[in-house]
């Protein structure tokens, strides 16, 4: 359990937010304040929610961050799987709970850390920004059937003058934001044609997510109905519930998986708005099976102020391609190397090291949301690049399921395909 239980002065005003229950009334409260004169808490108390693999990573992170000094703790864990919940609670002493809803309405929660499947993202997410809790959600915002989500989740979090950080940690390199800087100096002129790719060898991410039990059960132990959330109905199965990636009704294939990753970085780059039409191809050309998701997956974006961005990849050939902003006057190519440009030959055993900046972007990005808390300034993977990130990821993959242009209606906030 946490050693502070003692609600902080930053607590108060959340639980207040949360009281109120609606986000008018929480925007009315909101609009008396600005977001310098919220208070955060000195402590900083986060609840997990979804201690799989990436849930424990940052419990973990987030452990050591308060190890070295940055007075953070991890005080509440949730899953709907007991082994995984009583594990990672276990491990930082901190309170089990079975449903999100009461882990993001405990008071002793200030930030709630979001790592279920890409489905229940936007649920955990408005729960907990409705409590009045900053959030910090893995990637992808929403899934990509969950457009509506979406948009309730963007209006949320800027209605409660909510912390939200989109898990998409390479934004802690600082090489973006000097690329940033460099095109808005005029470096290569007129931006016009992005390349840039995702190339892996073999189905190790979806196929290879572990099987903790092969004969696990839904029962008081496993929730299933949890799990599912808004998705179609299915029968429980081992693969749905360990290897969720696999699946389209949880998860996307390379565009939501991986691919997100890149795009964030490029949109925060350029600074680009929405697209106005993407259109995706691609397919399940070499892993097959009970799979879903493609393993080849090629996408162009459109954007108004006359810009195209390729974004190619596939899962059989892991041969990348360089990332190449080409302008009206120069040539920018990115070397997104956050552990240094050294590379070992093959077959030699020592670590890729030190010339570039030697930092570890998966804990400065959870530091960066930290930070945002404190402060209230925006962390580096706010709301507003999340929502331009996720429209572009929904409109590929509409593309790519229904064989159409996906056209976006800025003014209307809506997907049009022809
Ligand atoms: N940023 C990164 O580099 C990175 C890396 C890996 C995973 N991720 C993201 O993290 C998320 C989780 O991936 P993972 O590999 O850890 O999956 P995982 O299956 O290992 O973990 C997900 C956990 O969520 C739990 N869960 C399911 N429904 C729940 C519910 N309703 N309430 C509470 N818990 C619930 C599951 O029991 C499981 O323990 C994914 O969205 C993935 O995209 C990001």
């Amino acid at each position: 359990m946490a050693s502070d239980t003692n609600p902080s002065p930053g607590f108060k005003r959340r639980s207040f937010l949360g009281a109120l229950g609606s986000t008018a009334a929480a925007g009315a409260a909101n609009a008396q304040e600005t977001p310098a004169a919220k208070s955060a808490p000195k402590r900083i108390r986060a609840g997990l929610v979804g201690a799989g693999n990436r849930g424990s990573y940052l419990a973990r992170a987030s452990d050591q961050l308060g190890k070295d000094g940055e007075d953070i703790e991890i005080v509440a864990v949730c899953d709907i799987y007991q082994p995984r919940r009583e594990r990672v609670a276990t491990r930082f002493r901190a309170k089990e709970y079975k449903r999100s809803i009461d882990l993001v309405n405990d008071p002793n929660v200030d930030v709630v850390l979001v790592a279920t499947p890409d489905r229940l993202h936007a649920t955990h997410a408005l729960e907990a920004i409705r409590a009045g809790k900053d959030v910090y959600s893995e990637k992808p915002v929403t899934h990509w059937q969950q457009f509506d989500q979406l948009k309730e989740l963007v209006r949320a979090v800027r209605e409660h003058k909510a912390v939200y950080q989109m898990g998409t940690q390479r934004l802690a390199n600082p090489v973006w934001r000097q690329a940033a800087d460099s095109i808005k100096r005029g470096s290569i002129g007129k931006p016009v044609h992005v390349q840039m790719g995702y190339f892996r060898r073999g189905d190790s991410g979806e196929r290879g997510m572990p099987i903790d039990d092969p004969n696990a059960k839904p029962g008081p132990d496993l929730d299933w109905e949890a799990f599912q959330g808004d998705a179609p109905r299915h029968s429980f199965s081992i693969e749905r519930f360990f290897q969720w990636r696999m699946f389209m009704d949880y998860s996307g294939g390379p565009c939501t998986d991986n691919n997100v990753h890149f795009l964030s970085l490029m949109i925060k780059a350029l600074g680009l708005d929405f697209p106005s039409r993407v259109v995706a191809l691609g397919g399940k050309y070499v892993f097959n099976g009970s799979r879903e998701v493609p393993d080849t997956f090629d996408m162009v974006a459109e954007y108004p102020a006359g810009l195209n961005f390729v974004f190619m990849g596939t899962y059989a050939n892991d041969v990348p391609v360089d990332t190449v902003v080409r302008g009206t006057e120069g040539t920018l190519t990115v070397k997104d190397e956050p552990d240094g440009m050294v590379q070992p030959l093959a077959g030699v055993t020592r670590r890729p090291q030190g010339l570039g900046y030697g930092i570890d972007v998966n804990s400065e990005h959870l530091r960066d949301f930290y930070r945002s808390v404190r402060t209230r300034e925006k962390p580096q993977g706010d709301i507003e690049l999340a929502y331009r990130t996720q429209v572009l990821l929904i409109m590929a993959m509409r593309s790519f399921m229904e064989r159409k242009v996906a056209a976006f209606d800025a003014a209307a906030e809506s997907i049009v395909m022809a």
